[in-house]
């Protein structure tokens, strides 16, 4: 059985659809998630999917979650940093104790540098955890999401610059969808060839490079300004987030500027069977007008 924790998050719900869609085998018994609230996850169970109520903050209520489960997809939480380093251990040592033979965890890039962005220092940590496990598991680093960009470039679409402390940095962006699906791959192959997969995209673009495409495709100007990270970790607690994750964007922003984020890889290919979607094919899913049907 494979049970996919966090399935009521925008990533693992993708992974779990993906995961049907590939294998529909799976829905006679063979398929579960572990979510924090399971009235959200009714759809699945009507589906077919065993809904289990786990908490990675209640190691007990991880104990029933994930008994049975041979495959464990393992979707990081959110959270300041300490928080999720416990929650993430907590999980890790369930699983072991559940006899899950195999953890696919969800990680992000940067995870391996010496001194990771402040994102990153978690997943760092819960990857060292997983080799202190013994448990046999695998490794997928994200990219940075692409449909995070639309909250970038403010939600109403009237903002004609897109200030973020940057610099002259690249980033390659997948779509949370791609990556579930590439996850959901990875969870169905019988054999994995390596044991850290980081899945990125096609080819990696600056800031200023993919404002003016986001530009060109909605039809409104859009210029790309760089700002001191101070400014924009003020600007975001003032609109209202918590300042740790204010703070942590702005570390991360401040990566990509030293070029951190700004690898690609071919693993995507290696999982899916085809590369993930370019740029601008993003970029005209997110922003090209829609015609009114
Ligand atoms: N690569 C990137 O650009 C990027 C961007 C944002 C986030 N992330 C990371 O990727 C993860 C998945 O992204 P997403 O888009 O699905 O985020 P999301 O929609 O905000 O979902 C958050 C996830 O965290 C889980 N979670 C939170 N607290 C938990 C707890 N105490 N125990 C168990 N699960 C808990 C939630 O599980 P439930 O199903 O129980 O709600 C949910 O799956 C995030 O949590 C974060 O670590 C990566």
């Amino acid at each position: 059985m494979i049970l996919v924790t966090g399935a009521n998050g925008q990533l693992g719900r993708r992974i779990v659809q993906h995961l049907i869609a590939r294998a529909p085998a799976l829905l006679g018994g063979q398929l579960a998630v572990s979510v924090r609230d399971p009235a959200r996850a009714d759809d699945l169970a009507r589906r077919g999917v065993h809904v289990r109520q786990g908490d990675f903050s209640q190691p007990e209520s991880l104990a029933r979650a994930f008994a049975g489960a041979e495959r464990l997809v393992m979707v990081s939480t959110d959270g300041p940093r300490a928080l999720r380093i416990a929650q993430h251990r907590n999980a890790i040592q369930a699983a072991r104790e559940a006899g899950v033979r195999h953890i696919l965890y969800t990680s992000f890039m940067d995870a391996d540098a010496a001194a990771p962005t402040e994102l990153a220092v978690v997943h760092k940590d819960t990857e060292a955890a997983l080799a202190d496990s013994g448990v046999a598991h695998t490794i997928v680093r994200n990219t940075l999401y692409a449909d995070d960009l639309c909250l970038q470039v403010a939600p109403d679409m009237q903002q004609d610059v897109l200030r973020l402390p940057a610099g002259d940095g690249a980033v390659s962006l997948v779509s949370r969808n791609e990556l579930a699906q590439a996850i959901a791959a990875a969870a169905l192959a019988p054999r994995l060839d390596k044991r850290v997969y980081t899945l990125t995209g096609q080819a990696s673009a600056r800031y200023a490079d993919i404002a003016a495409r986001i530009a060109r495709v909605r039809g409104k100007p859009l210029r790309y300004q760089d700002v001191p990270v101070d400014d924009y970790i003020r600007d975001l607690i003032d609109h209202g987030l918590p300042a740790w994750f204010a703070a942590a964007l702005g570390d991360m922003f401040r990566c990509v500027g030293e070029g951190r984020f700004a690898a690609t890889t071919c693993d995507f290919a290696a999982l899916v069977g085809h590369p993930p979607k370019s740029l601008d094919c993003l970029i005209h899913e997110f922003y090209a007008p829609r015609n009114p049907s």
